[in-house]
């Protein structure tokens, strides 16, 4: 991470997206042109929005609850990060080139807007799963992200301002969100809100198994919900990037990574509510209602 955050365009569509250039040029065309096949599994998130936690239910849920796999074998190698695995995990360097020789079926996440995703997504037609959360709460975690992952040394207020102002890496939010709202009815998309999973884990649970083809016990369903919880996952040293944050630790030379910091953080609704001022949160408020939100019927839930 080297703060070369740039605005790129796509001509085709006059769509642009917030990204790291240098990673971009290496491997967009790439990502654009990859071979898709129909046992894929794609999650696809803005950050911070639980894909972390979305991804270890789906790769259980398709993996008939395999616990001893999901322990042995790092979630970021499990289900890799297609567009940044490089900084994630030992597989420096090409993440695209890792994810084309996965074993099949393939668990791929990634972060990129619609407009940047694999073309065949839409022709071979994959199951994909989009988790949603509210802008309050992605800012606030994102921050918490910048900060002490990617070593951001500036205040909160420069943060939300820019997160407001769509130059955050995979901004615009509001866009990304809407972009598969707007196809959440087709067959191979699982559209989910992290507020969801929050309040009812196992209804969640259910959906990703009906969307998967799958079924177990409801003792089987509560035992991954337990799994799933937000203790036992910051426990779990296979999905909780403790790596990562000990990189980030080494890399970032401003000192805000010290402490105490988890990835797996407060994993809570509202958390915003301890750090936003009235001022800050009016401005969410204008953000979260733009016209084209409601113009599709979209509401993020608190
Ligand atoms: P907070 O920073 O608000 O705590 P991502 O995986 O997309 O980066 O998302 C990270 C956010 O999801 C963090 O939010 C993290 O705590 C939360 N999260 C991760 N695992 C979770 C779990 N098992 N239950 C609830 N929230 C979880």
């Amino acid at each position: 991470y080297d703060h070369a955050e740039v605005k790129l365009s796509d001509n085709s569509n006059d769509r642009s997206c917030v990204m790291i250039k240098k990673y971009m040029d290496l491997f967009a065309d790439r990502i654009k042109n990859m071979k898709v096949y129909e046992d894929d599994v794609w999650v696809v998130t803005f950050p911070k929005c639980g894909t972390t936690w979305t991804q270890e239910m789906i790769w259980l849920v398709n993996n008939d609850l395999d616990y001893k796999t999901a322990y042995d074998v790092n979630l970021n190698e499990r289900f890799p990060f297609l567009e940044l695995n490089g900084v994630l995990n030992k597989f420096d360097g090409d993440s695209v080139g890792i994810c084309e020789k996965m074993q099949r079926p393939r668990h791929i996440k990634s972060h990129l807007p619609i407009f940047m995703l694999p073309d065949q997504l839409w022709t071979v037609k994959p199951k994909i799963i989009y988790v949603a959360r509210n802008p309050k709460d992605v800012a606030t975690s994102f921050f918490h992200h910048y900060r002490h992952i990617v070593g951001f040394e500036g205040t909160r207020i420069d943060f939300i301002r820019a997160f407001l102002n769509d130059q955050v890496i995979y901004a615009p939010f509001n866009e990304h969100v809407l972009d598969f709202w707007k196809i959440r009815d087709n067959e191979n998309i699982l559209f989910l809100h992290y507020e969801d999973m929050k309040r009812n884990m196992t209804a969640v649970v259910k959906e990703a198994m009906k969307f998967l083809g799958k079924n177990f016990s409801n003792d089987e369903v509560k035992e991954l919900c337990d799994h799933l919880s937000v203790d036992s996952m910051r426990a779990n040293p296979s999905c909780n990037n403790d790596a990562l944050v000990e990189m980030a630790k080494k890399v970032n030379k401003n000192g805000k990574t010290s402490g105490d910091f988890k990835f797996i953080r407060r994993g809570q609704v509202g958390s915003f509510k301890e750090e936003f001022s009235e001022e800050i949160n009016q401005q969410f408020e204008d953000y979260i209602n733009q016209p084209c939100l409601i113009e599709n019927g979209f509401k993020y839930k608190f």
